[in-house]
């Protein structure tokens, strides 16, 4: 290793992630600071089946894991060895997909001596964040979207967390995908909503913004789905063509102007000053927009990652992990996946 890289005390965290369809591995220093992160993207392979088969997604992450982390040592320049810590993903998301990480990091733990730090996937989505923010510091309230997740939380200090809202039925994510196949746009949903959107007119629809009557921050996108699904039924009983770009950016409108509102509301409640997203959708360009217009307007500070750290990766799990290797956070060789691992929640 170039001496350079690691220097006195340097922590560095080699981190995998295989909660769901993507193979990634990533080697991060001081919690911050990415120096590489690869990631082998499956969606070409579920392409055709119209969504994450879960079978297929555990066989291509063996295909993949071993190749993918040295690739992450390699073009971080590092080895093995000079590792502090191996983070992983051991919830939520797929148990088979899951298991394909684990079994990989404690594998390398256990040959290695390096310890073995467990992370939550959602977690590593929220500290996302903290890579290209460097002066970003909880606390703050952070919206996190993805296929699914749909949180609004309180980030208290690092892992420490507090939900105050969460989806009563399907995440953001899963709106998107689903409304997505139903105007024959195909897999995944969310950007080809995003791109399609760009030509049509969000105001040519006016689907419903669902609130949830005893929850102010909760979320509820079923009943915006069934409306998408009535209006493209109602146009093909009454022989009507149907204008998809518009469709698309009406859709894509109703879930933003719920996910601005809750969350700008929580913000000004919770008198905070700062505002993250994070998770798959995050990376939409028009909810980006809308949020940079609506936090700008009330002087709040407004964070969000790059694409690529807001789909699933390695990097943002390495430096969840390094919060939680600061604070003397290990996991023995019993670590095992939690499909259902809740936020907060340290098994
Ligand atoms: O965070 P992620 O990669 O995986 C999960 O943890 O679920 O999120 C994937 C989700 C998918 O539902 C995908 O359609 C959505 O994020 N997504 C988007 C965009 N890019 C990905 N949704 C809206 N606009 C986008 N540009
Ligand atoms: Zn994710």
């Amino acid at each position: 290793m170039n001496d350079s890289i690691k220097n006195g005390n340097d922590v560095l965290i080699l981190a995998i992630e295989s909660s769901c369809d993507e193979t990634a591995a990533s080697v991060v220093k001081n919690g911050r600071e990415v120096l590489s992160n690869v990631i082998y993207s499956q969606i070409a392979l579920h392409t055709v089946y119209g969504g994450v088969v879960p079978e297929i997604a555990s066989r291509k992450h063996i295909e993949k894991i071993n190749q993918v982390i040295e690739q992450a040592l390699s073009d971080a320049g590092v080895q093995l060895k000079d590792m502090d810590a191996i983070a992983v993903t051991y919830g939520p998301g797929l148990v088979g997909a899951l298991l394909v990480g684990v079994s990989a990091a404690k594998a390398i733990s256990f040959a290695s001596g390096i310890p073995l730090i467990g992370v939550h996937h959602i977690e590593g989505h929220i500290s996302a964040n903290f890579i290209e923010n460097k002066e970003l510091e909880p606390p703050f309230i952070c919206l996190v979207v993805s296929g699914g997740h749909s949180h609004l939380v309180v980030v208290e200090d690092y892992g420490q967390y507090e939900i105050i809202g969460r989806t009563r039925d399907d995440a953001a994510g899963e709106a998107f995908d689903k409304v997505a196949r139903a105007i024959g746009l195909g897999y995944p949903g969310g950007p080809k909503i995003d791109k399609v959107s760009k030509e049509g007119n969000p105001e040519a629809i006016r689907f419903p913004r669902a609130k949830v009557e005893d929850s102010e921050y909760d979320f509820s996108f079923s009943g915006l789905k069934s409306a998408v699904l009535n209006y493209l039924n109602s146009c093909e009983m009454k022989g009507e063509k149907v204008n998809t770009a518009d469709v698309a950016a009406s859709f894509q409108r109703a879930v933003i102007d719920v996910l601005v509102e809750h969350s700008l509301d929580a913000v000004k409640k919770y008198g905070f000053d700062k505002f993250a997203i994070a998770g798959g959708v995050a990376s939409n360009s028009s909810l980006r927009e809308a949020f940079e217009k609506e936090c700008g307007k009330r002087g709040i500070a407004f964070y969000f990652p790059s694409p690529v750290f807001c789909t699933d990766n390695a990097a943002m799990i390495g430096v969840a992990g390094y919060y939680e290797y600061m604070k003397g956070i290990r996991h023995g060789y019993d670590l095992n996946a939690v499909p259902n691992l809740k936020l907060g929640e340290r098994i």
